[in-house]
């Protein structure tokens, strides 16, 4: 329309001055919503503004500061309440069915199609990325979340083999702090609470607990003798942690273990983001190892970006970027930077490091065994509102509110009258 009204004379002067490839770009913008505030998560990101950018389509930034997302997911209630949702939203499991339900989200089936994700995103993903067997999302990456970071020249300073076993992780907690050094970094935080207490849950039972317990949220499980040793075991670890911990944001604890401060850190591998950043080396200067008696499972989340329902002037740049989501080597050169691996199967692991590689390994693995579970503490297991129940009794256990039996009673109670 603007342009049939103009004169042959007035688009000349558009072309020669250059301005219309900027009237496009203009037009032609994505505003994504994430959480990704941390220096690893943040370069990261950078690779898919770039890509985007080079298509000529500009990136508008919403960060939500927060690891595990929980502000944000506030802050994104409001703007979709208010008619005004963004292009593209960092969600994780059943946050996106609840989305989904509420009929507010776009639809990416013809790219889908047009680019075969269905071949390539395994079914563990494609359970948040469709709905009503419609592609809602584009899956960026798999992170696991059953993962130790530890500091080398600690461990080689003392001796320490990496822990393979729960007694053995105590016997290497003992000597660090025995050393003078903070044994476990650690942000005390809902969500970090509850990462490490997935990691205790599947050290603890093994995987068919984790499935009854934390899938199934079957009562038996929940109320068992095994979940007791859980909690004990959690307020085991919570002597191994700094007075100061309380708050802490992930990342800062992060830096405790690459600072040399801290012996370990049991948090997701967006932790390597941080050591990365930093300019550590896997294996030279820090290791990545399981947590103790979960060497055969792992614990997972996926980060995707959900497409919600905007104006048409809006779609051809939503769809540039879960194509762009979606690319092969975006998925390697954002993977090997954020820490996490590939949500594409298809990706060679050439450009990933020790820790990537071992991730990769590990994950296809678990898969192939049946040993691959949604974590809880990551949206992957139970919805929000089951979830919300547990981090609080966790939280008050861990915080010294509960004895180890008490808190199994809560956490029966909780999940009950959150279901
Ligand atoms: C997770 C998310 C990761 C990571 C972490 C800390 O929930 O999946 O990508 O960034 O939070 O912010």
């Amino acid at each position: 329309m603007f342009l049939g009204k103009m004169t042959r004379a007035g688009l000349g002067m558009i072309a020669a001055l250059g301005l219309s490839t900027s009237i496009a770009s203009a037009q032609e913008s994505v505003e994504v919503l994430h959480w990704w505030t941390a220096g690893g998560e943040a370069k990261a990101l950078q690779v898919l503004k770039k890509d985007l950018e080079g298509q000529g389509v500009s990136w508008n930034d919403m960060p939500v500061a927060g690891g595990g997302g929980e502000q944000a997911m506030t802050v994104l209630r409001a703007r979709v309440t208010s008619g005004n949702a963004p292009t593209a939203v960092q969600m994780l499991g059943f946050d996106i069915k609840d989305w989904a339900g509420e009929g507010v989200l776009g639809n990416l089936d013809e790219l889908a199609a047009k680019e075969g994700w269905d071949a390539v995103v395994p079914d563990a993903l494609k359970g948040f990325s469709k709905y009503d067997g419609h592609w809602i999302a584009a899956p960026v990456n798999v992170h696991s979340t059953n993962w130790v970071w530890a500091n080398k020249a600690i461990f080689d300073e003392l001796g320490l083999k990496q822990p393979g076993s729960w007694d053995e992780l105590i016997a290497a907690l003992d000597k660090i702090k025995a050393a003078g050094y903070t044994a476990v970094a650690h942000g005390g935080q809902a969500w970090q609470d509850a990462t490490i207490f997935d990691a205790v849950v599947m050290a603890t039972g093994g995987p068919d607990f984790y499935q009854a317990s934390m899938i199934d949220t079957d009562p038996d499980a929940l109320g068992s003798d095994t979940m007791k040793t859980v909690f004990e075991r959690m307020a085991t670890l919570r002597g191994y942690v700094d007075d100061n911990f309380s708050g802490r944001d992930w990342n800062l604890a992060t830096a405790m273990v690459i600072n040399k401060e801290a012996g370990v850190q049991f948090m997701g591998d967006w932790a390597k983001g941080e050591f990365l950043n930093a300019g550590k080396v896997p294996d030279q200067d820090f290791l990545c190892f399981r947590f103790p008696g979960t060497q055969d499972a792992v614990t997972f989340n996926s980060d995707q970006f959900v497409m919600f329902k905007v104006g048409e002037d809006r779609q051809d740049a939503q769809m540039k970027l879960a194509s762009a989501v979606m690319s092969p080597s975006f998925q390697s050169a954002f993977n090997v930077v954020k820490g996490s691996v590939p949500a594409r199967t298809d990706v060679p692991n050439d450009a990933f490091d020790a820790c990537g590689k071992k991730g990769m390994a590990e994950l296809a693995a678990a898969n192939k065994k049946g040993t691959l579970f949604g974590s809880m503490a990551h949206g992957h297991a139970v919805p929000a509102g089951v979830k919300n129940a547990m981090y609080d009794v966790i939280t008050a256990h861990f915080n010294g509110e509960y004895d180890a039996a008490t808190a199994v009673e809560e956490l029966v109670n909780a999940v009950e009258s959150a279901q």
